[in-house]
C-alpha cells in the first residue's frame, strides 16, 4: 500500500506561524555510516535522521557481515551505496556492488569511483551485473588522483578509500561541501590523517590497515543545510513570521544572498534563521535569476523549491541548472497548476511572475521536486494530492507532522 500527502492551499494568505527544527542532514548521514567500516570499536552517531535513506543504508552495512558484497535489491536503490564501496575495498582488500541506483536525475555514471579505485591499486572484474573489485595484495596504495570534475560523493568514497590505505593520497580538484570537512574532523580525532578537507586539495596519509578509533567520542551529523534553505523559502511564501532552529546559516550563504536579493525579510541567529514572509505579499519580492554551483555556490538540491518562490515573485528570470543533465521534470506539474514556466533546453528554464497557482494531483520526480510540490500545494488555491509520498519520506523525516505544527493544513493518507 502506498501513502500520499494531501495539503489544503492557503492561496494567498501567509499563515504559518512559530518554529521549525531542522534534522541532521541526510546527506551527511550517508556517508558517515559507510565512515564505520573504518573503526574497530564502532562509530557512535547522534542527530542521525529518521528517513528512508538512512533505513536503507543501515540495511547495507547490516548485509555486510555476510561478505564485502552489497545487497544488490538495496544498493540498485539508493545512489550513495556507492560511498560505502571506498571503506570496505579499505578495510577487507575487496568489494562487490552493482550499479547504484537513487532519483532518476538523467545520467548518474560512476566512472569517477572506477578510476580512483584502479589509481588506488584495485584490479576490477564486472560480471553479472556486479563490479567486484580487488585490491593487490589486499591492500590500497595512496595515489593522487584528479578529479576532472566535481563529484560530492566520488571525493568522499576515495578519501574514505585513502583512510587504511599505504602511504599519501592526494585528491586533487575535490568537492568542498562542507559535511566533507566535518566528517574529516571527526575521522582526525579518531586515528585519520585527513588535511585539507574542504579545499580543493586533500591529503590523505594512510593509517596502513591501523583501525580507527572511537573511544566513545560521538559524530553529531550537521543540520540538513537542503531541508533549512527549503524551510526558508515555505516560510517567505506561505509564512507570517516562521523560526527555523538548530540549522548552520553559513552553510546557506548562496540561498540567503538570493533572498536578500529578492528582498524577503528574514534575520540570522547564531543557528536560527528568522523569516518575516507576513510583511509583504509575495508579488513584492524580485524575481532574480539563478543558477546551480558546487558548495558554496547555489545548492542543485534547492534548484525545484527555488523555482516555486520565482514563480510568486515579480518579473521575469532564468533558472540554470550545471550539475545534472535532467532535474526540470517537475516543471510540467508546476505549469498545470498556473506557473508561467518556459523549458529553454535541458538545463534552462524562463520563469515570468507572479502567477496564482491552483491544487492539483502531482507525483514528485525526486524528494527535492517533492518538497518544492509541498511548498507549491501550501501556496496554492484549493487541494493539491502528492501521490508519491515515499519520495519526500526518503530524505525528510515525519514532514506532515512537522509542518502541521506551523498551521499548515497537511495530512498523509494511504491509497
Ligand atoms: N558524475 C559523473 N561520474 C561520476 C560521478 C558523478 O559523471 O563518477 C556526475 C554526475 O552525474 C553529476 C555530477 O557529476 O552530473 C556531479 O554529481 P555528484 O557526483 O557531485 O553528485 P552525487 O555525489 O551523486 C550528491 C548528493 C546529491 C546532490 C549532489 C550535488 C549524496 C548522497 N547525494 O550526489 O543529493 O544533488 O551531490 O550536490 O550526497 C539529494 O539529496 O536529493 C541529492 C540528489
Amino acid at each position: 500500500m502506498s501513502e500520499r500527502f494531501v495539503i489544503e492551499g492557503q492561496g494567498g494568505t501567509k499563515k504559518l506561524r512559530g518554529t521549525l527544527a531542522v534534522k541532521g542532514a541526510k546527506n551527511a548521514a550517508l556517508k558517515a555510516l559507510p565512515a564505520s567500516v573504518l573503526f574497530a570499536d564502532g562509530m557512535p552517531l547522534e542527530n542521525v535522521p529518521d528517513i528512508e535513506d538512512v533505513r536503507r543504508m543501515r540495511e547495507l552495512l547490516a548485509g555486510l557481515s555476510a561478505g564485502p558484497a552489497l545487497h544488490k535489491e538495496v544498493a540498485e536503490r539508493l545512489r550513495a551505496s556507492i560511498v560505502l564501496t571506498g571503506p570496505v575495498l579499505s578495510r577487507w582488500g575487496q568489494v562487490s556492488f552493482p550499479f547504484p541506483g537513487g532519483c532518476v536525475l538523467g545520467e548518474r555514471p560512476i566512472d569517477l569511483f572506477l578510476q580512483g579505485f584502479k589509481a588506488l591499486g584495485a584490479e576490477v572484474e564486472e560480471k553479472e551485473s556486479f563490479f567486484h573489485f580487488r585490491a593487490a595484495g589486499g591492500k590500497l596504495k595512496g595515489a593522487r588522483i584528479f578529479f576532472p570534475f566535481v563529484s560530492v560523493t566520488a571525493t568522499e568514497t576515495l578519501m574514505l578509500a585513502a583512510v587504511l590505505a599505504q602511504g599519501e593520497t592526494v585528491l586533487q580538484n575535490a568537492a568542498l561541501e562542507p559535511e566533507i570537512p566535518i566528517l574529516a574532523a571527526y575521522l582526525n580525532a579518531c586515528g585519520a590523517h585527513i588535511e585539507g578537507a574542504g579545499t580543493p586539495t586533500i591529503t590523505i596519509q594512510g593509517t596502513n590497515g591501523a583501525l580507527l578509533r572511537a573511544n566513545g567520542r560521538v559524530f553529531t551529523v550537521p543540520p540538513d543545510r537542503i531541508e533549512a534553505g527549503s524551510f526558508v523559502i515555505l516560510a517567505a511564501l506561505a509564512g507570517e513570521e516562521v523560526e527555523i532552529t538548530g540549522c548552520e546559516p553559513a552553510h546557506l550563504s548562496a540561498l540567503l544572498a538570493l533572498m536578500r536579493r529578492a528582498d524577503v525579510d528574514f534575520k540570522i541567529g547564531k543557528d536560527s534563521i528568522t523569516v518575516f514572509g507576513g510583511h509583504k505579499p509575495n508579488s513584492a519580492h524580485k524575481l532574480i535569476s539563478a543558477r546551480t554551483h558546487e558548495y558554496p555556490g547555489f545548492p542543485t538540491d534547492l534548484q525545484a523549491p527555488y523555482a516555486v518562490f520565482m514563480t510568486q515573485a515579480s518579473g521575469e528570470g532564468t533558472l540554470l541548472e550545471t550539475i545534472f543533465d535532467s532535474r526540470f521534470q517537475y516543471v510540467d506539474a508546476l505549469v498545470r497548476m498556473g506557473a508561467d514556466i518556459t523549458v529553454m533546453n535541458p538545463q534552462k528554464i524562463l520563469v515570468r511572475g507572479p502567477r496564482g497557482l491552483t491544487g492539483k494531483e502531482l507525483e514528485g520526480p525526486d524528494l527535492r521536486a517533492g518538497l518544492a510540490y509541498i511548498i507549491a500545494a501550501s501556496i496554492a488555491e484549493g487541494s493539491s494530492k502528492i501521490n508519491n509520498a515515499y519520495i519526500i519520506d526518503r530524505g525528510y523525516e515525519r514532514i506532515e507532522e512537522r509542518l502541521q505544527k506551523l498551521g499548515l493544513n497537511i495530512k498523509r493518507e494511504k491509497i
